[in-house]
């Protein structure tokens, strides 16, 4: 077993947390190096909880137990897994999404546990890789959620994320968080999942327990009080802030909340917070705190100048048109959404009015999901528009076995006996599951599943 041995660490937790109690303090540190089961979040846009469970009884074999979030599972390995965890047919699809227990609590706390369906703006502060997006754009479908990341570099893999996972009710922002000072109350819901000293990690690295120092905890501590209260600001009054962080001292966590009530007594209230412990949750390491907006605060910010997001543009007439004559002979509705031109990309997102709004004043990177792209006056579709609309004209293939299912991921070509016109979109489809769009050429079926996915 993996003995923690930074005295530092132990003597931090002893004096603040286990006082008097030795056999806590054991038990605790016992569980930092334990691996942790992994566990899998449904996406219930694509599929019920038990439907899921069906499906993967029968083809995927993981046994999977519940945990306190009803959509979220343990899984364990058992003799019938022809495939890991991330190459299931339910993960290629983005069925399903693989996160860690503790991680989703976040969300899950914020949304009071349910699925909300109502309209609201809401932005996620520090969001890459995304995990915690999709969950939002999960619990608040009908919501606008702004997924801001500050490091340049984090971006592409959050937009590939939130593409994957199939959404369309997102924006992506890339600003340091001291921009949204000046964007007062603009949003009913704040996510701060906080940039951290990463304790968490102990389990997985122990190397991290080993370098943990007090110093720098206090030097992170400085940036998440700040960070927070540029979120206080941009939420509106009567609203909420979700701030969390993977980790259990409490400068981190309680240090930054009381500074926060303390300085803004009339204006903030703590409703809620835990701190998910190894030895208790077995969950990993985690903290959330609820705050409420109760009345403004004063603040010298500016108002900026409307941003133009001169490279998405509002559909032109001649890509609508293009679009419309593929609509048409598909039967695609797209009522629900708005659509806007990236270069030659179209972008479909969710209706909101308050969107208008937040376009004029955000500078976006990304806005919504890619659904196709315009060449010569015809549109194309991509992957995402037949896995995640309704393609009410389009000829079906059945796949009937699971390895027909991944010789087609790794690029085999089907044969059909279908009439077909030269070009035309297919819907594979297995159990109901609908997985490809397809395009046709002598008489074979195209794999058009995008590449950096397919199976090795
Ligand atoms: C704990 S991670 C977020 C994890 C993410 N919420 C998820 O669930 O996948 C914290 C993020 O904050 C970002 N960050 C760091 N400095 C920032 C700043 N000044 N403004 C906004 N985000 C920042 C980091 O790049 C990092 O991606």
């Amino acid at each position: 077993m993996i003995k923690i041995e930074n005295q530092r660490f132990i003597e931090y937790f002893r004096e603040n947390f286990f006082q008097g109690n030795e056999i806590e303090l054991k038990d605790f540190l016992e569980n930092i190096p334990k691996d942790l089961s992994k566990t899998l979040r449904i996406n219930t846009n694509k599929i019920s909880v038990s439907d899921f469970l069906k499906f993967s009884e029968l083809y995927e074999g993981f046994e999977l137990e519940k945990t306190a979030i009803p959509n979220i599972f343990y899984t364990k390995k058992t003799d019938n897994n022809k495939y890991a965890l991330g190459n299931t047919i339910s993960h290629l699809l983005w069925i399903t999404y693989i996160q860690e227990l503790r991680a989703s609590y976040s969300v899950y706390e914020l949304s009071k546990w349910k699925v909300d369906r109502e309209k609201y703006t809401i932005l996620d502060m520090a969001a890459s890789p995304g995990g915690k997006t999709t969950q939002l754009a999960e619990y608040y479908p009908n919501s606008i959620i702004v997924a801001n990341e500050f490091t340049q570099n984090r971006i592409t893999q959050l937009i590939s994320n939130l593409e994957r996972i199939g959404w369309n009710n997102f924006c992506v922002t890339n600003y340091n968080w001291v921009f949204f000072r000046d964007l007062p109350e603009r949003f009913d819901k704040v996510l701060i999942d906080a940039p951290c000293s990463g304790e968490w990690i102990g389990f997985k690295a122990i190397e991290t327990i080993k370098h943990w120092n007090i110093k720098k905890i206090k030097w992170l501590s400085g940036l998440q009080e700040n960070l927070l209260e540029r979120a206080l600001v941009s939420v509106k009054v009567g609203w909420e802030i979700l701030y969390s962080t993977c980790t259990l001292n409490k400068l981190e966590n309680e240090w930054i909340i009381e500074y926060i009530e303390k300085k803004y007594p009339e204006s903030f209230r703590v409703t809620y917070s835990k701190r998910f412990w190894p030895h208790v949750e077995k969950s990993g390491w985690f903290f959330v705190a609820k705050i409420e907006k109760l009345k403004s605060v004063e603040t010298n910010f500016k108002k900026r100048e409307a941003k133009n997001n001169k490279e998405i543009k509002k559909i032109d007439k001649a890509s609508l048109e293009a679009l419309s004559r593929f609509q048409k002979k598909y039967e695609l509705d797209l009522w629900d959404s708005e659509l806007y031109v990236y270069k030659s990309d179209i972008l479909a997102i969710k209706r909101n009015p308050d969107f208008w709004e937040l376009i004029n004043d955000l500078y976006l990177t990304r806005l919504g999901q890619r659904i196709g792209n315009i060449v010569n006056w015809e549109f194309t579709p991509n992957y995402y528009l037949a896995r995640d609309y309704e393609l009410k004209n389009a000829k079906k293939i059945e796949i009937k076995s699971l390895d027909e299912v991944y010789d087609y991921l790794k690029g085999k070509e089907i044969e059909t006996s279908l009439e077909l016109e030269e070009k035309e979109y297919l819907i594979i489809a297995f159990k109901d599951l609908k997985i490809w769009g397809w395009y046709y050429s002598e008489w074979k079926v195209k794999n058009i599943f995008p590449k950096e996915w397919v199976v090795k």
